[in-house]
């Protein structure tokens, strides 16, 4: 007898999500893993090298039986938000947007030295401006009680790794708003904000990091107190499928740790 998986439990059924930055890596299993429990999912991309991929995760759903819409737009800009939400809402039956996941991050590392204007635009534009302006621009198309947002963190923002200082301010920066809009969007538009936290997770933004940052990770992925590995997808997603159910009513302005217990090292 082969062993059939068992499907996630069908609690977004009805729910319109964005997840922002879902050609590949975490956000494409994020937007896989809404779409398994019965959310209607917008895919967001920028690069045009990414077109395929994302299509792959576009067609995953959809040969699923989910539903699913392929949307490039560069978060990081304000007409790109516009057009993030615009072809959102229209896609969505109920013309609301029940669930935001910031994803999409520029995850480069870069010396203090070696910091230019550009980078440091380019890494905040994309990791703080688009949450901030895509969360404003949802406010109008959220429904009135049950609206979920959910920032994806990083332990850089709580550890200190030498080449990260705009990366690093960017994630403490996420959990802030965090707390600020749980705050904010509770009683007056009835959602719940949190954020996930991941250590190292086998992703190419992971592994595409300076060399330096990834041998001085190799003792603290040894001493993960919940195994001695590199993080996958798999043990991010089913967190953020948790804070953007109904189950997780009770939980707002929290960061979950998804990393082993990395940050009680
Ligand atoms: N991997 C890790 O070890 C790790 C650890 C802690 C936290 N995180 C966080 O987890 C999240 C996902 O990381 P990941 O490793 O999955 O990243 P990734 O593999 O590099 O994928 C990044 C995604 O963000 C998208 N993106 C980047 N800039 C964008 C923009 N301006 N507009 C729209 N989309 C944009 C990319 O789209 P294109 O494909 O079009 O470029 C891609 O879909 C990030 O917030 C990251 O900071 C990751």
């Amino acid at each position: 007898m082969t062993d059939t998986p068992i499907p996630p439990p069908q609690n977004l059924c009805g729910k319109t999500a964005i997840v922002t930055g879902s050609s590949r890596g975490i956000g494409a299993g994020i937007a896989v893993g809404l779409a398994r429990r019965g959310a209607s999912v917008i895919i967001n991309y920028v690069s045009p090298k990414s077109k395929g991929t994302a299509e792959g995760v576009l067609q995953s759903i959809r040969n699923n039986g989910g539903s699913a819409l392929l949307i490039q737009a560069d978060i990081s800009s304000i007409e790109g938000i516009q057009h993030l939400v615009e072809e959102s809402v229209k896609f969505s039956l109920s013309k609301k947007i029940d669930i935001v996941v910031h994803n999409a991050a520029f995850g480069d590392d870069c010396y203090l030295e070696d910091i230019t204007p550009e980078f440091y635009y380019k890494q905040t534009n994309t990791n703080l401006k688009g949450p901030i302006f895509l969360t404003q621009a949802i406010l109008p198309h959220l429904p009135s009680h049950g609206g979920r947002i959910v920032l994806v963190s990083s332990i850089s923002a709580r550890m200190a790794f030498a080449s990260q200082t705009v990366y690093a301010a960017t994630k403490a920066g996420c959990e802030a708003l965090c707390r600020c809009w749980a705050a904010a969007l509770g009683k007056k538009y009835g959602a719940t904000v949190n954020c996930v936290n991941p250590g190292p997770v086998a992703t190419e933004m992971y592994w595409e990091s300076d060399p330096e940052f990834l041998k001085s990770m190799e003792s603290i992925i040894d001493a993960t107190p919940a195994a001695p590995r590199v993080g996958e997808v798999a043990d991010i997603v089913p967190l953020v499928a948790f804070l953007c159910s109904e189950e997780s009513h009770w939980t707002t302005g929290s960061v979950l740790n998804a990393n082993g217990g990395m940050l009680l090292i």
